[in-house]
């Protein structure tokens, strides 16, 4: 169950066909920045189409915490009045950033060059993943922290009084590590530069230049090198959260594996570092279609339309690709489930620190629905069985992991049988809108034991 509620046990039933418009809510990682660079401004900035998922709102109120006022105004509309680079004030309480690993990592480092101290728990899918990756290029600029064995949470970090620049390699493909000394960066003196070997998501170096942060990206031998200049006053903005790329992969996937499907996803955000799942899927001979590609608030976004695809072959894709479809992999294991001929993911290490292990989960999700999946450290296959090839008809483990709930539910949309999960709660962090959604366009879904 979530850090918010009690298991719901949930059911997927073969369906279709899938019809409308799926209007997905906002952008997880450019929601939880938006509040975090909004109370980190001097003055109000107002968000609109803000993500109002479990993840999200703990980070507005951990933002509150600290001293910033976050106004929800309805219907997605938000506002946050600052308190400026330097301004957190110590929060009287621990910091529960619930199931969120991107709230927990960005808000640590936005506190790491501050003189205060923090304590941060969360869930048990939270408590349990590696939090070192952040801690330890927070330790350069002078934070200390004192955290359960293994750098897991619950964890305290005293933010440093005179904290120091820093030059940092990350040494995993990660925009939470990235953001995390960006942020912590923001408020030492001088200069810090990151460096990332991997292009990965770039909304915090797009979000800080709109605040008027100076920060510049170059592109190098030794990689992309972000070079921040510490201490600017950031100016309030108007931000217009795109929809969630990550959350419209559901209602796509979905309409690629149910025969007669046509599904519209206005208004998506389609940031390179972002969109590699729909290439993949295009490669694997999807019915996919960008119309009106347009800029909106500094994001590339479109509208994507997605139609049953029956003939969708397995490819091996490239592991250049893996962070820019880094959560997508669950629902592209259902998705080549559904095609012939096997699906090779290579270069993924990374998913097995996500809210879970994720490809433990899957694997052994499909195994259990009639899957074949080979596995090793980095790596994982899928062998195809066709579009009416999958069995379905048990019941898998969420492990607290929204996007493996969400999954197993794609799954069953398309499978012989029902598929189920013991615990659709997870899903509310991300994506609370999913069941009304999805039944809204055709799907059948139905929670058990209520
Ligand atoms: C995110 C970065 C990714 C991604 C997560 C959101 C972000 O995590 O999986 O859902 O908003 O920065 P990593 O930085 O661990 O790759």
């Amino acid at each position: 169950m979530s850090a918010h509620g009690t298991p719901i046990p949930m059911t997927s039933h073969r369906c279709g066909p899938l019809k409308g418009v799926a209007e997905v809510p906002g952008d997880k990682s450019i929601s939880h920045r938006s509040l975090i660079l909004g109370a980190m401004a001097v003055g109000e900035t107002k968000i609109t189409g803000l993500l109002e998922g479990e993840d999200v709102l703990d980070t507005a109120k951990a933002m509150q915490a600290f001293g910033a006022e976050v106004t929800n105004h309805g219907g997605g509309e938000w506002s946050v009045f600052g308190v400026g680079v330097g301004g957190f004030a110590e929060p009287d309480n621990v910091i529960d950033c619930g199931n969120s690993g991107t709230g927990v990592r960005l808000i640590m480092g936005t506190m790491a060059t501050s003189p205060i101290s923090v304590t941060f728990t969360g869930d048990a899918s939270l408590n349990s993943r590696p939090m070192a990756r952040v801690t330890d290029p927070l330790a350069l600029f002078g934070a200390q922290t004192v955290g359960r064995k293994g750098g897991r949470l619950p964890m305290t970090i005293v933010g440093a009084a005179d904290p120091v620049p820093v030059r940092y390699v990350v040494p995993v493909p990660s925009a939470q590590v990235k953001s995390a000394v960006l942020l912590a960066g923001l408020n030492a003196p001088g200069e810090t530069v990151v460096v990332e070997k991997e292009a990965t998501r770039d909304h915090s170096e797009r979000m800080l230049a709109g605040f008027g942060a100076d920060i510049t990206v170059e592109e190098t031998d030794e990689g992309r090198v972000i070079t921040l200049k510490g201490q600017p006053e950031l100016k309030p903005q108007s931000i217009i959260v795109p929809r969630d790329p990550s959350s419209a992969a559901f209602p796509v996937c979905a309409a690629l594996i149910t025969e007669g499907s046509d599904v519209l996803v206005p208004n998506i955000g389609l940031n390179p570092t972002r969109a590699g799942l729909y290439f993949t899927l295009q490669d694997m001979g999807a019915d996919l279609t960008f119309e009106n590609m347009r800029e909106e608030g500094g994001e590339p976004v479109a509208d994507l339309r997605a139609k049953y695809s029956p003939n969708m072959k397995g490819i091996e894709v490239p592991p250049s690709r893996a962070a820019s479809m880094i959560d997508e992999y669950p629902v592209l294991s259902v998705v080549a489930s559904f095609a012939t001929g096997k699906t090779m993911m290579a270069g993924v290490k990374e998913l097995r620190v996500k809210e879970s292990d994720r490809i433990d989960a899957m694997a052994k999700g499909l195994r259990a629905n009639g899957v074949t999946v080979d596995e090793g450290e980095d790596w994982w296959s899928v062998e195809g069985l066709g579009i009416d090839g999958v069995p379905g008809g048990e019941s898998c483990d969420s492990v607290l992991d929204h996007r493996i709930a969400m999954s197993f539910m794609v799954m069953g949309m398309g499978s012989q049988k029902a598929v189920s999960v013991n615990d659709g709660s997870p899903i509310a962090t991300s994506f609370p809108i999913f069941e009304s959604l999805m039944g809204n366009l055709g799907a059948r879904l139905t929670r058990d034991n209520h």
